[in-house]
């Protein structure tokens, strides 16, 4: 029985993405910062710019993203909302951020609609996105003549390849031993950025959808390191309490 509780303890405690993160995939660290608000802004920025099209972030509000990361109602309205309902009218900044594209379209352009993705975030993990994003490379034998070393098959256009350019996979066997015979990504076209900015580009990103999967995670933290603060000096108060309390019985 102890057994049991101590492997079903172990299980809680493992990270999900331990679990969706495919095996034997080699995961870059994403090294994001939720507090970074600068960087999170640029994220949503390149969010709305680059994915917006196909993605939908369908469980928040632009009201609500403004709000957490400090940008004007005026600024969302002028830069970000450009969106129309049924009726052809704009939508409210108090809307949810659906994509235009339909999921019959997507379906029928991709072979699979784009996922929302509210909460993809939590599923693959931070360093899963950052890699995936990062990792697109030339396949003529595919539909859209790329591939993915993180998502095999994909059915995901890349749709930053201005930026960061074209590369293409080179196998472990090709480089004979000396390499210790591991694949590896070549860029042989260049994008209009250098790698270290299109790497921060996509640390932007991702940034931007982790704070998505988990908006409120920045306030938790706080308001745990308050409680524990509160908590220890419930404790020391309690403490010489009990001691003048007990004073006059021993
Ligand atoms: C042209 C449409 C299109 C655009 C633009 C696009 N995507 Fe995608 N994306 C897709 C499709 C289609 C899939 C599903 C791929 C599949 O299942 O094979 C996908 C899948 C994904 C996934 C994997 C989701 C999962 O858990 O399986 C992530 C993450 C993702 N996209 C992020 C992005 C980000 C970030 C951007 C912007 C930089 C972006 N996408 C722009 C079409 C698009």
């Amino acid at each position: 029985m102890k057994k049991l509780i101590t492997l079903g303890l172990i299980l809680l405690a493992a990270p999900v993405s331990l679990f969706a993160s495919g095996a034997g995939l080699h995961l870059d660290k994403a090294d994001i910062d939720l507090s970074n608000t600068a960087s999170l802004q640029r994220g949503f920025k390149y969010f709305t710019n680059y994915c917006y099209g196909c993605h939908s972030i369908g469980l928040t509000r632009y009201s609500r993203i403004g709000e957490d990361l400090g940008i004007p109602k005026e600024v969302l309205k002028s830069e970000v909302v450009f969106a129309r309902d049924e009726k052809g009218e704009p939508v409210k900044v108090g809307s949810y951020m659906k994509t235009a594209m339909s999921k019959s379209y997507g379906d029928e352009a991709f072979g699979k609609a784009p996922p929302d993705l509210s909460v993809t975030a939590r599923a693959r993990g931070a360093d899963w996105i950052y890699t995936y994003l990062r990792s697109f490379y030339l396949d003529p034998s595919r539909p859209l003549g790329v591939n993915n070393t993180a998502f095999d098959n994909v059915g995901m256009p890349h749709v930053l390849w201005e930026l960061q350019g074209w590369q293409i996979l080179k196998k472990g066997d090709e480089h004979g031993e000396a390499h210790g015979g591991a694949d590896e990504l070549v860029l042989v076209s260049p994008g209009t950025v250098p790698p270290v900015q299109y790497d921060q580009i996509v640390r932007d990103i991702t940034n931007f959808l982790t704070y998505l999967a988990e908006p409120v995670r920045e306030k938790r933290l706080q308001t745990g390191v308050f409680v524990m603060l509160f908590l220890f000096i419930f404790f020391v108060a309690a403490y010489f309490l009990k001691k003048e309390y007990w004073k006059d019985v021993h």
